[in-house]
């Protein structure tokens, strides 16, 4: 058994008001309540993270935001700093999502320099990797998993990476109803965490948490969670619904 504690996150990406949001938290943390076994993590978009933060106060229930920029503050339009989303209560951050990859020009170099950055303000990070179909049609999966995470990880020191969790996302299996099957994951969680070895070393790979992510549902969430690789869920669209995330959570 490993005792690196399971963390089951919720990606809501662009759904959700303010006044939805709430709604959700008052209908989910009976659902969840007093459940310890694992770390649960709400990531609403940015305008909800204070409705959140208030509604799951005094919780088991931690929120992180979906993304963030590498500087503390500026003449960035648009952009949410690391020290703004603690300030807001925030405990995690997703970076390198395979979205923000596809459709906002995000690189292995851009997650880099997020990743230094939430590490300093103490952020957990959850960092996203994963191929596409025509990666792994081609037998490239394995490549492009090393190189992700070996990027990803660039001049991060041992002593300070204690807290990252990465997330293996097949894109192919994002919002598409195919979900890797659990060996699938746990051969592709190996070898990212062979990265982790080889980047970090033995010690912090074996701590490290490496969740799946993609088609994750309440049918099929504990046969991927009872691999010994995998160690948690980034969930997307069973995650908008409370009682679907909630026997997600509970698996
Ligand atoms: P789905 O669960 O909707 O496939 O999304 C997965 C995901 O991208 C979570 O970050």
């Amino acid at each position: 058994m490993s005792t690196r504690k399971p963390l089951i996150a919720a990606n809501w990406k662009m759904y959700k008001t303010p006044a939805q949001a709430n709604d959700f938290v008052t209908a989910f943390l009976p659902l969840v309540h007093s459940h310890t076994r694992d770390e649960i993590v709400l990531c609403p978009p940015f305008v909800d993270i204070a409705t959140v933060v208030a509604a799951a106060q005094g919780s088991n229930v931690r929120v992180g935001g979906q993304n963030m920029y590498w500087k503390e503050e500026g003449a960035f339009t648009g952009e949410i700093s690391a020290p703004m989303l603690v300030a807001a209560g925030c405990t995690h951050v997703v970076l390198g999502h395979s979205e923000r990859r596809q459709f906002f020009g995000e690189t292995d170099e851009t997650v880099n320099k997020r990743l230094h950055a939430a590490l300093k303000h103490k952020l957990i990070p959850i960092v996203c990797v994963g191929e596409l179909l025509a990666q792994r049609e081609s037998g490239k999966t394995a490549d492009v998993l090393l190189r992700q995470t070996a990027e990803a990880l660039t001049g991060i020191a041992p002593e300070h990476a204690g807290s990252i969790a990465i997330a293996y996302e097949p894109v192919w299996a994002i919002g598409t109803g195919k979900t890797a099957t659990p060996e699938m994951a746990a051969e592709a969680h190996h070898i990212i965490r062979e990265q982790v070895v080889r980047s970090l070393g033995r010690e912090i790979a074996d701590k490290m948490r490496i969740l799946y992510g993609g088609s994750v549902k309440p049918e099929n969430a504990s046969a991927l969670m009872n691999q010994e690789e995998i160690d948690g869920a980034l969930v997307g669209g069973a995650s908008l619904d409370p009682h679907s995330f909630s026997k997600i959570v509970l698996y």
